[in-house]
């Protein structure tokens, strides 16, 4: 936390490409968006450079033929830590993607009007980039594991061997207090760390999906990695009760300044158009240097959307009138089908042009995205 990072991209795909760092308060001119930056062609190289300001677990992706890029597994992991953070025996990082591949297994055709409505999704299920790992662990051990949703499209409501879990952390970093769950849902873009163990040597403990309904399309149970407990270790995990405070930033009565509807339109020709605030790639308004944001996110459609704001953390004050069980920083949440979620938001000084859009892949380049610009 506090470092400041410098990474050199050199290009060498056939094809441009930028970095995108979801989730990290970075300077606008480091976004890695095409509004921001041009593409960086092949065989050349751009330097991005940031202060990393927040400790928690993020990740980093193109943003330039995203479709086709992530599903070709052009993404990482990113995490941020902090001195005080809390002791554990051990940390992992668990990056979940799915693949669609054709019967040679070789990746399927991109595009079609299925995938551009439901999203790319595919049967073969991933975590860093292995087909179900055997993963290892030492009984009576405590250990962090940082989730990451890098799927195009796939929302992943997991459950660890179907026991209850312990959320310690989002995709701002950690919560205010661990919150005990029996399962966690984690739509593309989203993180969660989650605080797991003790576990008894010999227990086999697995990585599942349960299923989930995210409107019009359903989501299969599955398993996407096992791990087996090995003979017992010492423990010097300690995880407080109190982990950080967070301070609300507005009321759930707060009275919004924004709305912004989430659409699809039906065409003859391309199928399905999703667009934000009746535009495809919507230019919304700008929104100035510390004025509290209250903005209600509604979806006008019947399938969810993981709705993404680029470069600054939100609270949720509502998700359909409810408070949320717990306060959080986010930059991804879940906008249930024909719901309303009410976030609230404040720009700190990092004017410039920044976005927000719906994080299955293939809805954003359908337009389902809006830019707009933090002023001064
Ligand atoms: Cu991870 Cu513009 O997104
Ligand atoms: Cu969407």
């Amino acid at each position: 936390m506090g470092d400041t990072v410098v990474v050199r991209l050199k290009n060498s795909l056939p094809e441009p490409t930028t970095i995108h760092w979801h989730g990290l308060r970075v300077p606008a001119a480091m976004d890695g968006t095409e509004i921001v930056q041009h593409p960086v062609q092949p065989g050349e190289t751009f330097d991005y450079r940031f202060v990393v300001p927040d400790a928690a677990t993020y990740w980093y992706h193109p943003h330039t033929n995203e479709t086709v890029q992530l599903e070709k597994g052009l993404y990482g992991a990113f995490v941020v830590r902090d001195p005080g953070d809390p002791a554990v025996d051990g940390e992992r990082v668990l990056v979940l993607d799915d693949l669609k591949l054709d019967r040679a297994g070789r990746l399927a055709p991109f595009g079609g009007r299925k995938e551009r409505h439901d999203g790319r999704r595919g049967d073969v299920w991933l975590v860093n980039g292995r087909i179900a790992p055997n993963l290892e662990m030492a009984a009576g051990q405590i250990e962090r594991w940082r989730f990451v949703n890098a799927s195009s499209s796939r929302y992943a409501c997991l459950s660890i061997g179907r026991r209850t879990l312990s959320i310690i952390g989002t995709d701002g970093g950690l919560i205010g207090a661990p919150v005990d769950a029996q399962q966690v849902l984690l739509t593309p873009g989203e993180r969660v760390d989650i605080a797991v163990g003790p576990f008894a040597q010999g227990e086999v403990i697995t990585i599942d999906a349960v299923p989930y309904s995210r409107g019009m399309i359903a989501e299969e149970a599955g398993t996407y990695a096992s791990v087996r407990v090995g003979p017992s270790r010492p423990s010097v995990a300690h995880i407080a009760s109190t982990l950080r405070h967070i301070e609300p930033l507005a009321s759930d009565h707060a009275t919004p300044t924004r709305e912004v509807h989430l659409q699809g339109r039906m065409s003859l020709r391309r199928g399905v158009d999703w667009r934000i605030d009746g535009q495809a790639h919507h230019h919304a308004d700008p929104v100035r240097v510390g004025d509290l944001q209250v903005w209600d996110i509604v979806n006008d459609t019947r399938m969810d959307h993981p709705f993404h704001l680029h470069g600054f953390f939100f609270q949720v004050l509502d998700v359909d009138g409810e408070p949320p069980p717990f306060l959080s920083w986010k930059d991804t949440v879940n906008i249930p089908a024909k719901g309303r979620v009410r976030i609230a938001w404040t720009p700190d000084d990092r004017p410039g042009s920044w976005m927000y859009h719906c994080h299955i892949l293939e809805h954003h380049a359908a337009g389902m995205m809006a830019h707009f610009d933090v002023i001064r």
